[in-house]
């Protein structure tokens, strides 16, 4: 798109969202994997207009921090202690430059799901229609909440009357204000100042404008949205997972377009940050969040969590949960594996079940296949590292690595007491517990020759079952021999 020199945006983010019961700002609860407010200045700058102003007041900062990383040019504007999506819009167009003679598009921080080609839409069709004010509407099955267009007799937009201040009759009007609004700014600059408080939530409410523009014989128009959950709005939570839901089916449905399949949509969940390449399945119960990246004919799932990580071409990622960690082509990954940051498994190579690693890189064609602990380490090529394997990188004050050459391998049950260091081609029996650097080709054993006590539960433990079945086969075992020696 070219930039539109007759269009500002206003983006109204000031409120306190109570009906979300959170602490954290509405706008920044996440949706997709990015704040519900992001998704609106989004499209904001998907439209390209000449200037975009974000009215911000509650918990001020966070909210700010989110649209200038968002948005770096964005003008912030401060809404005072006078509530209302009205003031909000009222302090922006003050701070418009005055030779801006164009149109103001509001939208609704709450509402993410709108997209630019709608908006443009509702652009084209206000100036086609040389209307003071185009409100963009929806034909919803619940209209709770929301404010209700209120038509003539003619069909022409009256006003809009909140819910709070509907009478029974109004709230029975199932066409509502999605709060999307194109102004002539004129419009604006001549009757903002004329919004009173005088309402059911004493605020200054934007939609009173409808009602203002009407009376003074500017003409104003309701446009209903063809897809009505594209306008839905987000007040509480449940219609924060009502808005995830729907987004989600859109991502899933564009990547099964684009080649991947997927076997369940519902138990799938892909963030807008997330790439794939075709033929690449998912099975159910995997959520890819962030940056997270999939090469072609890699499986993922099923119930598998994987965080800004990077998968390679053909790699198997089976009831894993990981965050930013790399996994190279055609590797192995669960199931049951925690893979944390700054993992990164090689080519061909595998972690396997109850394997937990962190901070460490293991070479191409090197397992980990089960049941250990792999963190703060290098690991070579070829390397198989036996079941229980632990690292012990913290000797209580600091974390130390643990460095493994290539073709190493070790015995069941190890531990590696960093700093430690395994020479390529080195062997370690089962059991070791290795606190001293092995040679490259050694064979390092730990645990002291095995002793047999005999008689030893007998002595010490007569009269229990354990005793009583060894007595016995000690006797047996005897009698055998001797019956061995007569016939030798
Ligand atoms: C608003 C509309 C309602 C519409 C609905 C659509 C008004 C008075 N009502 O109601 O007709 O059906 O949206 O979703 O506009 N905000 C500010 N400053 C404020 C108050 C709110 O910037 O003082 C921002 C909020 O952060 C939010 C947006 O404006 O992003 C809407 O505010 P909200 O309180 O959610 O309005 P609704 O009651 O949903
Ligand atoms: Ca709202």
């Amino acid at each position: 798109m070219v930039t539109d020199p007759n269009l500002a945006i206003i983006v109204l983010a000031a409120g306190q969202g109570t009906r979300m019961k959170s602490a954290t700002p509405k706008l920044l609860h996440p949706l997709a994997g990015a704040p519900i407010v992001s998704h609106v200045l989004a499209t904001a700058r998907a439209m390209d207009p000449a200037l975009i102003l974000a009215v911000v007041r509650h918990e001020r900062d966070r909210v700010s921090e989110v649209i200038e990383a968002e948005l770096p040019d964005a003008v912030i504007i401060d809404q005072d202690h006078v509530p209302g999506t009205g003031r909000a819009v009222e302090q922006a167009v003050a701070d418009l430059p005055e030779g801006f003679n164009g149109d103001v598009l509001v939208l609704n921080g709450d509402v993410p799901l709108l997209d630019a080609d709608t908006l443009r839409e509702l652009i084209d069709g206000h100036r086609a229609s040389g209307a003071a004010a185009t409100v963009l509407s929806s034909v919803v099955s619940d209209a709770t909440g929301y404010g209700r267009i209120v038509r003539a007799a003619d069909g022409g937009l009256e006003r809009i009357v909140e819910h709070k201040d509907a009478t029974a009759a109004e709230r029975a009007i199932d066409e509502i204000n999605a709060g999307i609004y194109v102004f002539g700014v004129s419009a604006l600059r001549d009757q903002l100042a004329y919004l009173r408080t005088d309402n059911a939530q004493g605020e200054k409410y934007l939609t009173d404008m409808v009602e203002l523009l009407h009376r003074a014989g500017s003409s104003v128009s309701a446009v209903p949205v063809a897809e009505s959950w594209k306008a839905e709005g987000i007040n509480d939570r449940a219609q924060l997972s009502e808005a995830a839901a729907r987004l989600n089916a859109l991502i899933v449905r564009g990547w099964q377009l684009n080649g991947v399949t997927v076997q369940d949509p519902a138990t799938t969940w892909i963030d807008l940050t997330v790439t794939l390449a075709p033929d690449v399945t998912i099975l159910p119960g995997t959520q890819l969040k962030g940056a997270t990246t999939v090469e072609k004919d890699a499986v993922i799932g099923p119930d598998t969590t994987l965080v800004d990580c990077e998968v390679g071409e053909g790699a198997k990622v089976k009831r894993t949960d990981a965050t930013l960690a790399v996994i190279g082509a055609r590797a192995s990954v669960g199931p049951f594996s925690y893979l944390r940051p700054g993992t990164v498994l090689d080519a061909d190579g595998k972690i396997g079940t109850f394997v937990e690693t962190k901070n460490s890189h293991i070479g191409q064609g090197s397992k980990v296949p089960h049941l250990s602990y792999i963190g703060d380490s290098n690991v070579g090529r070829g390397v198989n590292l036996g079941a229980g394997t632990i690292t012990a990188n913290y000797d209580d004050l600091t974390k130390h690595r643990t460095e493994i050459g290539d073709e190493v391998h070790t015995g069941s049950h190890n531990v590696f007491v960093a700093p430690v260091r395994i020479g390529d081609g080195a062997k370690t029996g089962a059991g070791a517990v290795i606190r001293k650097d092995v040679p490259a080709g050694a064979l390092a054993l730990s645990v002291a020759p095995q002793r047999n006590i005999e008689g030893w539960v007998e002595k010490n433990r007569s009269g229990t079952a354990a005793a009583e079945v060894a007595e016995r086969a000690r006797s047996a075992q005897e009698a055998n021999d001797g019956s061995q020696r007569q016939d030798g």
